[in-house]
């Protein structure tokens, strides 16, 4: 690669590192080592956890889980495919899908820090043997051509810079008939700039919206054909003002044990001005949120 391109990559990764690690430098401290620490302080062996103990810190996208399952609805999983969870954070998605529907799963990250965790938790929550995960960057990810059946893509694409790269390498890496899943955060029909921080970005330079037609645009140019879409963004609204409300009010997530890890332990306090930010964001018209299914021609 020449040497300015390379400037280029290096600085991306840099940033989405320093994104999505930052509370890393800031704590002195790696955050898997954190987040055992915080599993252990609420009475859990964090060496052994179940999916429900793992929700606040594996679902980094709107509407968590039933989000999830919604996508996998969509895209008709009939169990047992074989899944490229692009962007994959800290497993989650990957996780249910091998519990829930039977499928082999390979999640690859750009943010180191995340895949450490995301292999910890798949081995703590029994999933090993159908997750496991790679650093790499979406646009060049080294495994086969066609040994995959189902793209999986939550709340990534808006952090990459070269969708018709990605797109490209989704078509090599999947094998005939496959499909694209996404839910994915889009720029809505107000421009004006969003308030930052959000959760993927804290600036303009990491934060990489499309429109929906621009999206639309860029599938069927990689040789896609649109087979669903829906808008889902007053349900992710209505999902995003319900956490802001409860995070204000200094409560977490619903479960038995009330004080589980959140995202506030992988992003820091800031993350509640991130996810005001968010709400502000949707409830504005500046994004969007949309979930689609995609087919190879
Ligand atoms: C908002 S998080 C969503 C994580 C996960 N999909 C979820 O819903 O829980 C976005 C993720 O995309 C990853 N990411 C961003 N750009 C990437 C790239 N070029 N290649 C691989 N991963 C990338 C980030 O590191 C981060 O983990």
């Amino acid at each position: 690669m020449p040497s300015a391109q390379f400037d280029v990559a290096f600085d991306h990764v840099r940033q989405l590192n320093d994104h999505y690690d930052a509370a890393t430098t800031s704590e002195g401290q790696p955050l898997r080592v954190r987040l055992k620490k915080a599993f252990l302080a609420v009475g859990c062996d964090p060496d052994s956890l179940n999916l429900d103990d793992l929700a606040g810190i594996d679902q980094l996208h709107l509407g968590g889980r039933s989000a999830s399952r919604a996508l996998a609805a969509m895209g008709e999983l009939n169990g047992g495919e074989r899944v490229l969870d692009v962007g994959c954070g800290t497993g989650g998605a990957s996780r249910l899908l091998a519990a829930e529907y039977d499928c082999d799963v390979v999640g690859v990250d750009i943010t180191s820090a995340f895949v450490e965790v995301a292999t910890w938790l798949s081995k703590a929550a029994g999933l090993d043997a159908r997750t496991r995960f790679l650093k790499a960057d979406a646009a060049v990810v080294p495994l086969e051509s066609d040994s995959f059946d189902v793209i999986w893509c939550q709340h990534a694409l808006m952090n990459m810079p070269d969708a018709h790269r990605v797109l490209a390498e989704w078509r090599r890496l999947l094998s005939p008939g496959g499909r694209v899943l996404i839910h994915e955060v889009v720029a809505g029909d107000n421009r004006e700039p969003l308030a930052f921080p959000v959760p993927w970005a804290r600036t303009a330079g990491t934060s990489h919206l499309r429109d929906g037609e621009q999206l639309q645009r860029l599938f069927a140019l990689a040789g896609f054909e649109l087979d669903a879409l829906e808008d889902v963004t007053e349900s992710a609204l209505a999902w995003r003002r319900e956490r802001s409300r409860r995070e204000s009010a200094g409560e977490s997530a619903p479960g038995p044990v009330v004080s589980l890890p959140g995202p506030e332990q992988i992003f820091g306090e800031v993350f509640f001005t991130m996810g005001r930010n968010l709400r502000d964001n949707l409830a504005a018209g500046k994004v969007r949120i949309l979930e689609a299914v995609w087919r190879l021609n």
